[in-house]
């Protein structure tokens, strides 16, 4: 384990079992389509790779950049777009994958922004989802694990940039990030 860690809370083995799992679901939900799997940079890349392996069918990857104006921990709520699509949403089958739902805002973006786009359906799958940080009504179709409304990191997640390539979900220990969460 990594020094700065203080307890793992989601192993590299369950999450390897649930993206097996999801990668299953999702070959079922796009039988004979191709959607259009659009990962949230960066947080979203390890989880992204691992549950499209597990995905057999055809489909097409893009990105999208985000931020939240305001910085810190939480999102603001005004999202700005960073990195754009490289492709066209209309009539598409959207399949956007996140690291961590929290209070809900940038999903609720996101999905505005492609229903204002006209995709054709449009799903979310997650790692995590952190309910009780909720702010507005967003539900994930597909759901990795829920977490407790702790600060996260690993397997994609960053404090300061850092930990995303650890292969668990971690939390830090305290005197790491002065408990701002
Ligand atoms: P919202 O609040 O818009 O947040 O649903 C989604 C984004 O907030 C970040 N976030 C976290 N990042 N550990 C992290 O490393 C966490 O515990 C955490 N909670 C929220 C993340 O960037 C996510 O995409
Ligand atoms: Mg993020």
């Amino acid at each position: 384990m990594h020094n700065d860690i203080e307890k793992i809370l989601i192993s590299k083995e369950d999450i390897e079992a649930k993206c097996k799992e999801i990668g299953a679901a999702l070959t079922k939900d796009y039988d004979g389509k191709f959607p259009l799997a659009v990962g949230v940079l960066k947080g979203a890349l390890p989880f992204m790779a691992d549950v499209l392996r597990y995905t057999d069918t055809h489909l097409e990857m893009d990105f999208m950049d985000v931020s939240s104006y305001g910085g810190g921990v939480r999102s603001s709520g005004e999202v700005k777009i960073e990195k754009d699509l490289d492709t066209k949403v209309e009539g598409r089958e959207l399949l956007i994958i996140e690291d961590i739902i929290d209070s809900g805002l940038t999903l609720r973006y996101l999905v505005d922004l492609f229903k204002y786009r006209k995709a054709n359906s449009i799903k979310i799958v997650t790692l995590l989802d952190k309910p009780e940080g909720r702010t507005v009504d967003i539900k994930a179709d597909l759901v990795g694990f829920e977490v407790p409304n702790e600060f996260v990191v690993g397997y994609g997640l960053d404090y300061q940039e850092k930990y995303r390539n650890l292969p668990y979900v971690g939390v830090l220990k305290p005197e790491i990030y002065g408990g701002e969460a």
